[in-house]
Parts: C-alpha cells; structure tokens; sequence
C-alpha cells in the first residue's frame, strides 16, 4: 500500500495531511509513504524530517505514481493526481456541496474520494472527526485574533492609575469553536455570554462558566439536534433571535460568531444597524465569514471598519495555527486509516457505517447519499 502526502495547492493553505509522527505511524502499520517536496513547510516541517520518519521525498509525480492512497488537506486538482493507481483512493477534505464538479471530475477519472468532513458524529469516530479538530483550534484562534485588533484589554485590572474593566465577549453559535471560544476569552478575563439554537449547549455554557443568552418565546432546537448539528430556524424564531440579539449585542465589546448549517449558507446573525449600536473600537470576529458570514459586511481575511467596529474574519482560521492544525489533522487521518486497517491485506477495508458516510464516489460514480438527495 503506497500513500502519497501532496502539497497543499489551494491559495493560503498551510496545512499538511501527514506529519513525521504520522509517516512514522503509517509505515508501522505496514503502508510506504512518499510525500511531496516542500509540504510540510509551511507548518514548519522540513524534507529532512520526513525523510527521518522514513518516507520517500521527491517530486509531485514520482510521489503519485502508482499512489493507492493519496491524503491532503483539501482535496486536489485533478492535474497532481496523474499517474494514481486506477480506483485510488483520495481522503482529504472535499467541501462537496461548494466544490460539486470536482467531486463529478473524481468520479468521471475512478478515483474514489472520501469526504472527511462527512465523518459520522459517532462516539468512534470522534478521534477521526477533522471538523471537530480544526473547528477547535479555529475558536481559539478567533479571540486571540480580536484581542490583537481590539484597542483595550480583556481582564479586569486594578492599577495604581485606576481600573480597566473587563471586555464583554458573546459567542453566538456554541459548536466545538464556540465552546472553545468561550474557554479561551474566559482564560483572557473576559465576562463571556452565549447563544445557540440548540438547548443542550445551555448546560454547557454554564459550566464554562459564561451566560447563556437564549430566545425564550420560540422554540429552538430540542437537545443536540440531529449529530448535533443545527436546521435553519423558522422565521418566528428568526425574528426573536434578531429582538433578543439588538438588545445584548449593544452592551458588547467582543462577538464571535461560529453559527452554521451543513449544506448551507452560513445564518445571517448580525445587521449592519445592530452593528452601529456598538461601541467604536469593539471587534466582531465572523468564523462563518467563508461559508457566506453570519456579519453583514463580513469580508474574507480583511478588517473592515462599519460604525467605528472592527469585523474580521479568515477564510481559513485553522491554516493560521499551521503547525498545530496539521498535526491534528495528520492524527485524525491516522485514526481514521489505523482503526481499518486489514493486516492481511495490507491496507484499510472500511465498514458500512463510516464508508458509506464518507464516500462521495467510486467506480466511476457519485454515491454519496447526501450528494444524491
Ligand atoms: P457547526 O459548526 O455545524 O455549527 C456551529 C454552531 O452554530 C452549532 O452549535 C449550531 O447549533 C449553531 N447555530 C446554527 N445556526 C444558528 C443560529 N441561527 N443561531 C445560533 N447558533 C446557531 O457545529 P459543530 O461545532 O460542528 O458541532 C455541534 C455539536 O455537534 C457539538 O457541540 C457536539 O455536541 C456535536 N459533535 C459531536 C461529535 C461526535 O460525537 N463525534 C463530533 C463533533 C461535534
């Protein structure tokens, strides 16, 4: 079984879908790896060090050539798969409802992409999910980020020149970043509040120790909502959201927003004349901003300045931690790979449950259920 580990194509991706712990780990299990020039770099891995672990270093094609499984990040062009083994399989992030026809352009070339972004939310899988991972460190990252823009300070401190208050911080959408943005604005000595559509996440602020701010009139979504993910909302719920965000939104220095729907375009959470209620120099920071922005006016990778506020946001916040992203990333792949893998055949044979989930094509079709529906 020989893995290929490409490098990144896609413009400002730093990450890396295997490290030299996974290389290491890989070829324990029996797999040959060879991993482009130059991939790791941008997360500070060095040829040399994949070298070390053991796997072959060169250049893209003679990494592909008869690959039986490649790995990435984000899913590559077609053009640096020549040279695959007919049928290969491709497991990388695929975003398959934004990048439908590269998903066709796999399926026409009988490659066999597996979406890990399809990873069921199922108790074994949790150490497979890259959602999970790179949506985590993506909630830290957040805040650190509006710290730096923001012109005051988070905690509360007492000086011999008198006192600075502590920085208001709302988390709107309370996910894996969301959780993790509360944990970390709260390690900053914040006063943290949160929202969700979903009724289990109000426990779970509680016991990060922030406030939940939730719309009491509608019904939102009962518990987790289906693997915990969210629908959109109806309109009656909408217009209660809008009431009860207008009037917390405006006591607030710092807002985080991390709301989304799969499949869909990011929920508008915030307007343009909530935004103008804020204090000038208060920092909303829009993780959805790549999926269409829950901030009205949200750019990608830019700060725009609206009513004195500052609204930011990456389009790829984990590519920011490089180093940190890649390493989970390159073990979520692992996971994935160690818990099928077939020692007499030498290579992973994946049950029904996690393949049909992750499977977007194969034998020269579209199978993924989701893509169908
Ligand atoms: P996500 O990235 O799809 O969405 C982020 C958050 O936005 C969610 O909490 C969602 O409810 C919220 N949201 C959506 N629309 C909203 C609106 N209009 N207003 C306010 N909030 C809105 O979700 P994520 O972070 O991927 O996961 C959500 C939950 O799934 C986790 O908290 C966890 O309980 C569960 N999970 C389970 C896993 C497992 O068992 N393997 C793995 C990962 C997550």
């Amino acid at each position: 079984m020989k893995i290929a580990v490409l490098k990144e194509r896609a413009t400002g991706e730093t990450r890396v879908a295997a490290t030299p712990e996974t290389v290491k780990k890989l070829i324990a299990l029996g797999a040959s790896l060879a991993v482009e020039e130059g991939a790791g770099l941008a997360a500070a891995i060095a040829d040399a060090d994949y070298a070390a672990a053991g796997a072959e270093v060169g250049p893209v094609a003679r990494v592909v050539a008869d690959a039986d499984l490649v790995m990435g990040v984000q899913a590559p062009d077609l053009a640096a798969l020549a040279g695959a083994k007919p049928g290969a399989w491709v497991a990388a992030t695929f975003d398959p409802f934004g990048q439908r026809e590269r998903v066709d352009a796999y399926a026409k070339a009988g490659l066999e992409a597996l979406a890990m972004e399809f990873m069921p939310r199922i108790t074994r899988a949790q150490s497979m999910d890259v959602l999970s991972s790179q949506s985590n460190l993506a909630g830290y990252k957040a805040v650190i980020a509006a710290a730096h823009q923001y012109g005051r300070a988070f905690p509360m401190m007492m000086t011999a020149a008198g006192t600075i208050t502590a920085a208001k911080c709302f988390v709107m959408g309370v996910g894996v970043a969301g959780l993790q943005a509360i944990a970390t604005a709260r390690r900053l000595g914040a006063q943290v509040s949160a929202t969700d559509v979903r009724s289990a996440t109000k426990e779970q602020i509680q016991s990060l120790g922030a406030k939940p701010i939730f719309v009491e009139s509608v019904a939102g979504i009962e518990g987790e909502g289906s693997g915990g993910y969210a629908t959109e909302m109806s309109e009656e719920y909408q217009k209660a959201q809008t009431e009860l965000v207008s009037s917390h939104i405006a006591k607030q220095d710092i807002v985080i927003t991390t709301a989304l729907i799969p499949g869909r375009a990011a929920p508008r959470l915030i307007s343009d004349a909530q935004i103008a209620t804020m204090r000038p120099g208060s920092v909303i920071f829009d993780l959805a901003v790549a999926q269409g922005g829950n901030v009205e006016g949200s750019v990608p990778d830019q700060v725009v300045e609206k009513h004195g506020v500052f609204i930011m946001g990456y389009s790829n916040t984990p590519a920011h931690l490089a180093a940190d992203a890649s390493a989970l990333f390159s073990r979520n792949l692992f996971n994935f790979l160690n818990a099928f893998w077939d020692k007499e055949a030498n290579k992973p044979v994946l049950d029904a449950e996690i393949g049909d989930a992750i499977r977007l094509t194969r034998g020269g079709e579209v199978v993924s259920e989701r893509l169908k529906g």
